[in-house]
């Protein structure tokens, strides 16, 4: 009873809120009668929307027209695909693996940017290069895992170790682990030595070995990020969660595995997790190692998983597989990767933030990686 009567006066309350709300919005409605009561149209003198500028970072403006070709409505009204506007005046030139030597004017500062820099902005637009060494059959048992690797082919030493712990493929668990590492080309002018002979010795004996014909360099790790997602999209579709790390992090993959295993489907599909960094933004001083001059990016970061890797649902990985192509190259792929889920309207989940947890890198719901 005495709660069916607090119901009433709640509902009372409510009305006569309603009420006031209601001759408030009458009494100005009035109010606004009055002061156009000489009939007048009131006709904005400026424009009252914002006038797309294209952006003077040339990253961003990239990204414009990327977002520009994408656009749905866009898309959808013209057979064709949109043309690029005014605004945005540029020969729109998709991929493509030549030189692109319109940056060198393109960019304000080009001719005084670190040669890193000059050479990613070259190749900015090519995403396609040669397959050197493939392993068409590393995911013909559908892995419940698969770890994929960044390394650089002199570290033979550090690839065995993995390949000796918690790389280990096969069976963990009751569960399909399979293991690839992801390398590019090491070359002379980078001062490596001639390791190609060698190297094929290693992928003969553990067929573990991806290879691409590109520059290994710390620029192009975001090259390495999209041939790996392509990668899977043709090779590994099947995988149900796959791990990319550094190769010198320790992972405790039993405890990923346990991780997983608790999951709900529901939670799994977008499962995105790592040492998340957020309210982060480009590096301004030259001496840095993730220096961004302001004529290449301007903006925040959005949220992305720094440190020695992350996990994710192979669900997820075609996903970003296919946002990929929509999302320009950035030189620095773990942000790459966090514009390409932010694309997606997803945002990564820190592991620290799932337990509780006092060391940085170690505990946590999953193991995070340890750097060796
Ligand atoms: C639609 O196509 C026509 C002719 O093909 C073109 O002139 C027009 O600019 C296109 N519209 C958009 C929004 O791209
Ligand atoms: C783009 O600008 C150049 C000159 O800067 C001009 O010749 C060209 O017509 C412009 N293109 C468009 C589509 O406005
Ligand atoms: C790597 O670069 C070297 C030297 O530039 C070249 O001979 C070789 O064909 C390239 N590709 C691979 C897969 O090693
Ligand atoms: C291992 O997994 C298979 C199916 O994936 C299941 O049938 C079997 O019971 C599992 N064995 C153990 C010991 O959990
Ligand atoms: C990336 O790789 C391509 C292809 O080998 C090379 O031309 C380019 O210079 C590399 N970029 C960087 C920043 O090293």
């Amino acid at each position: 009873m005495a709660v069916s009567c607090r119901k009433m006066r709640v509902l009372g309350v409510m009305m006569m809120v309603n009420f006031f709300i209601f001759i408030l919005v009458e009494v100005s409605r009035i109010a606004g009668q009055g002061k156009g009561a000489s009939g007048k149209l009131r006709v904005p003198t400026k424009p009252f929307w914002k006038r797309p500028v294209a952006s003077e970072a040339y990253w961003n403006r990239e990204q414009q027209k990327l977002d520009h070709l994408h656009n749905p409505i866009l898309a959808s009204a013209n057979g064709s695909g949109p043309e690029l506007p005014d605004w945005l005046n540029d020969t729109v030139r998709g991929e493509s693996c030549e030189p692109d030597l319109a940056v060198t004017t393109r960019v304000k500062d080009y001719n005084s940017l670190p040669d890193r820099f000059k050479d990613f902005l070259l190749y900015m637009r090519c995403r396609t290069y040669r397959m050197a060494v493939d392993q068409p059959h590393v995911c013909r048992d559908r892995p419940y895992l698969l770890l994929a690797v960044k390394s650089l082919s002199p570290h033979f030493d550090r690839r065995q170790a993995i390949r000796e712990s918690w790389g280990r493929a096969g069976r963990l668990a009751n569960r399909t682990v399979a293991t690839v590492f992801l390398l590019g080309n090491a070359t002379a002018a980078d001062h490596f030595p001639d390791l190609s002979e060698m190297l094929r010795y290693e992928a003969a004996m553990h067929r573990d070995i991806l290879q691409w014909d590109y520059r290994d360099s710390f620029f192009n790790l975001t090259i390495k990020e999209v041939l790996f997602l392509d990668w899977v999209h043709l090779r590994c579709p099947g995988a149900s969660f796959v791990f990319k790390g550094d190769d010198d992090v320790f992972v405790n993959t039993r405890r990923i595995l346990d991780f997983l295993q608790g999951l709900s489907p529901g939670k799994a599909r977008d499962l995105f997790v790592g040492d998340v960094i957020t309210h982060a933004g480009p590096h301004r001083d030259k001496k840095l190692k993730y220096f961004i001059p302001e004529s290449l990016f301007v903006g925040p970061y959005p949220p992305y998983a720094g440190g020695g890797g992350f996990l994710y649902s192979g669900d997820l990985a075609l996903r970003l597989q296919a946002v990929s192509h929509k999302v320009a190259l950035y030189p620095i792929d773990d942000v790459y990767t966090g514009m390409c889920l932010k694309k997606l309207g997803l945002v990564p989940r820190g592991t620290r933030a799932s337990g509780p947890s006092t060391s940085r890198r170690s505990t946590g719901t999953i193991p995070a990686p340890t750097r060796a």
